[in-house]
């Protein structure tokens, strides 16, 4: 059965890195707090020269180069961003001018942290129906630039960064095996960012926060949990699956605590599950697509083994990936 594979995969990280010790010195908190409340030690923050575009289209770039593929290549580009460049046209369009993917139609989704899974789910159903069809999936976010950081409760969780796939159709038991996706936007309230304004009066919301991550950490945190639970267990149950088949797990990477929470929930063995939230903080979309790139390049996948991501995030939105590496 024909099967969307990953052809490669990318990550780009801004190079300056924001210590928990310069936070310190920005708002009320200490490396101690943030690290054992969060697991973060560290983020990147993206400089006046990395528009997010510019942060995408690095990613994606070591995406194509590491598939052996020129950007004239690529049929369809989906990014995933909750920080878009622009509100109009979409940031994916941005990101298709300064890689040159002339021959593709580009466009960004919205779902938070689980942006990057639901971009493959798309691509996945493409490529279904047009196995040919080369789609460069990308998750990308300069969330530094929607912080108050003034805000003690958000500033400390995030960075910033990009992660990118390219995936095609191939015939054979490799590829993206199946998903569960799933949205309550009846939670939207507990992780939001208002935009500017309307510039109709009539339809001004009242008390505007101003632009930034306004966020419920302790009721995402046990929505976090219990959704990315169900999520997985459903999948694996679909597929006759447990714990035991799963040879890696990627989880988005938001808080050490809510990843050995689940780890424990699902008995998953702490050394199947990858982290790099201490030196990344939350990148939002970027999390999976920056570990699963982090993983291939350092040759901790092998092939055939069972990939197991999940993820959670603004929306409510979030779901479990099966990928045959
Ligand atoms: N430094 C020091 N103290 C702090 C900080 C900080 N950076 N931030 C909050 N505090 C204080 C709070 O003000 C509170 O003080 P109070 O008791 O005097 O009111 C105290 O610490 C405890 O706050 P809690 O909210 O109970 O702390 P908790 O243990 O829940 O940790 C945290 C907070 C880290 C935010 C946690 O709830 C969490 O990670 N939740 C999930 C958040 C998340 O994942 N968000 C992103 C979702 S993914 C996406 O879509 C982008």
């Amino acid at each position: 059965m024909t099967k969307a594979v990953i052809l490669g995969t990318g990550s780009f990280l801004p190079d300056r890195i924001l210590t928990n010790a310069e936070l310190e010195q920005m708002v009320e908190t200490s490396d101690e707090w943030i690290r054992t409340r969060t697991g973060i030690g560290a983020r990147h923050i993206a400089g006046s020269h990395e528009p997010l575009y510019k942060v995408a289209a690095q990613a994606g770039k070591r995406a194509l180069d590491a598939a052996g593929l020129a950007p004239e290549d690529v049929d369809l580009l989906i990014l995933a961003t909750v920080s878009p460049h622009m509100i109009m046209p979409s940031t994916a369009c941005f990101v298709q001018a300064e890689l040159g993917t002339v021959n593709a139609f580009a466009y960004d989704i919205s779902a938070a942290c689980a942006g990057f899974l639901f971009g493959v789910d798309m691509a996945s159903k493409y490529i279904a129906a047009q196995p040919d069809m080369k789609v460069l999936v990308i998750g990308a976010e300069n969330l530094s630039t929607r912080i108050n950081w003034q805000d003690r409760n958000t500033c400390v969780l995030f960075g910033d960064g990009a992660g990118a796939a390219v995936l095609s159709g191939a015939e054979g038991e490799r590829g993206i095996l199946d998903s569960r996706l799933y949205t309550d936007g009846r939670l939207w309230h507990l992780l939001y960012t208002e935009g500017p304004p309307s510039m109709n009066k009539d339809l001004q919301l009242p008390g505007w926060k101003g632009p930034f991550i306004q966020m419920n950490g302790a009721e995402l945190f046990k929505n976090a949990v219990r959704l990315m639970e169900g999520a997985v267990k459903k999948l694996l149950a679909a597929h006759h699956l447990t714990i035991s088949d799963i040879d890696l797990m990627l989880p988005h990477q938001a808080n050490i605590r809510i990843i050995n929470n689940l780890r424990e929930r699902l008995a998953v063995p702490e050394d199947k599950v990858f982290i790099n939230l201490d030196r990344c903080g939350n990148t939002s979309s970027a999390s999976i697509p920056i570990a699963m790139d982090e993983v291939a390049r350092e040759g901790r996948l092998h092939p055939g083994d069972l990939v197991l991501m999940c993820t959670f995030g603004a929306g409510l939105a979030w779901g479990a990936l099966l990928l045959r590496w």
